[in-house]
């Protein structure tokens, strides 16, 4: 990180004409099952990973927010003075839609009544980005942390989740759940966490010593993610009405089943239903699973949890299906499945580390066979903490 951190500081230093005064990074994440599950309520296996989110910032003394990012052109400017209730203007051209997560986290800490002061900011990242590793949760958390350090605010981990979701869900108008910013915000050092999406609760739980984590990115863009993550959610909003609960948490798998029996709710709701239902049980088992080290069990939940996401969320797409099944092949691989929201981006699989070498680069090999021209990369990844101050060296 410290080569991240001099290069950040010498943008920062080069733009800004003066050398940044604080530091903090925010990660990525990646879930080890529980997936489509926060937005009805569920749980949720995540870590946060090796890749985040770096700013250097420097407080002005008027209300001027100036943003750099090493990734992308240009000098973003914006004001966060007293406005009246105005709203801070959203990008005009395709090109700046990273500077709204900017945007939308000022924007919702002024609705909360922080009088924000102005800021220098430049900023790195090293989550890929559109590939379902929460690179926009990392980016949305680490501003919350710089905007509130420069304005000689605070507010828990979970408050700075919440504001950054709804950064997202109200501002840059993207639906999702809690998963990623509160991944982002409150992971523990070496620890994957159950994570119940009603309390908000974070129970965190080792990863078996002789298991790696290894993510593989499909090299395939989400296209259409958004419209069809916001249908998914309708669909499990429309079944949980259909079945009397205000969320999926609420529902057995007895309860779906006596509902196809009435054909109260039709198949393809059902289906939806069934793999939100399913996947809360399978993310409770996984995390026994951790608590008593059984990593042959939790990776056959994984598959599970794939299988499920693929034939009755509809969620996966050939790229990921064929990763995973490349991936089952390789020896020591105890199980694999696709991560974040689908329709793209990357896999999850759980290998023993003394194959750990060997399955990377096979699978790197087997799948740029099957799709040449895809930028497909593998990475084993510890469980990182979440976000926080850095020193700048
Ligand atoms: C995306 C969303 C999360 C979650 C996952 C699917 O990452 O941002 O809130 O719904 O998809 O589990």
């Amino acid at each position: 990180m410290s080569d991240r951190i001099h290069d950040l500081t010498a943008l920062f230093t080069a733009t800004f004409g003066a050398p940044p005064s604080h530091g903090v990074r925010a990660p990525g994440r990646v879930n080890l099952i529980g997936e489509h599950t926060d937005y009805n309520d569920g749980f949720c296996l995540p870590m946060a990973i090796q890749r985040d989110v770096l700013m250097a910032y420097r407080a002005r003394s008027d209300t001027t927010i100036r943003v750099i990012s090493a990734q992308q052109k240009g000098l973003e400017i914006f004001d966060v003075g007293p406005s009246g209730g105005t709203t801070i203007h959203k990008a005009v051209h395709g090109a700046s839609r990273w500077a709204d997560y900017i945007k939308g986290c000022a924007q919702v800490l002024r609705e909360e009544g922080f009088r924000l002061r102005g800021v220098d900011l430049a900023l790195t990242g090293d989550v890929p980005l559109g590939s379902g590793l929460s690179s926009s949760a990392a980016l949305e958390v680490a501003t919350m942390h710089a905007l509130l350090g420069a304005s000689g605010g605070s507010l828990s981990g979970e408050r700075i989740a919440r504001l950054a979701q709804r950064a997202e869900n109200s501002y840059v108008g993207t639906n999702c759940g809690i998963l990623d910013q509160l991944s982002s915000s409150c992971a523990v050092a070496g620890q994957a966490m159950l994570m119940d999406c009603r309390t908000l609760e974070l129970t965190p739980a080792p990863l078996p010593g002789a298991v790696a984590v290894v993510i593989a990115d499909t090299g395939k863009r989400r296209g259409l993610v958004d419209s069809a993550y916001n249908e998914r959610r309708s669909q499990c909003e429309a079944g949980a009405k259909a079945l009397g609960v205000s969320h999926l948490r609420d529902v057995s798998l007895h309860g779906l089943w006596q509902a196809r029996q009435a054909g109260t709710i039709d198949a393809q709701t059902l289906r939806r239903c069934e793999h939100v239902v399913a996947e809360n049980g399978r993310t409770q088992a996984a995390f026994a699973c951790l608590r008593s080290g059984d990593a042959v069990a939790l990776g056959a939940l994984m598959d599970q949890s794939h299988a499920d996401l693929r034939d009755k969320f509809e969620v996966s797409c050939p790229e990921l299906d064929v990763m995973v099944a490349l991936a089952r092949r390789l020896p020591g691989c105890l199980g694999s499945r696709m991560t974040g929201a689908g329709f793209g981006g990357c896999t999850v699989s759980l290998v023993g580390i003394d194959r750990c070498a060997e399955f990377t680069r096979r699978l790197g090999e087997e799948y740029r066979a099957a799709y040449p021209t895809l930028p497909m990369a593998a990475y084993v990844t510890q469980a990182a903490a979440g976000a926080g101050a850095i020193g700048l060296g």
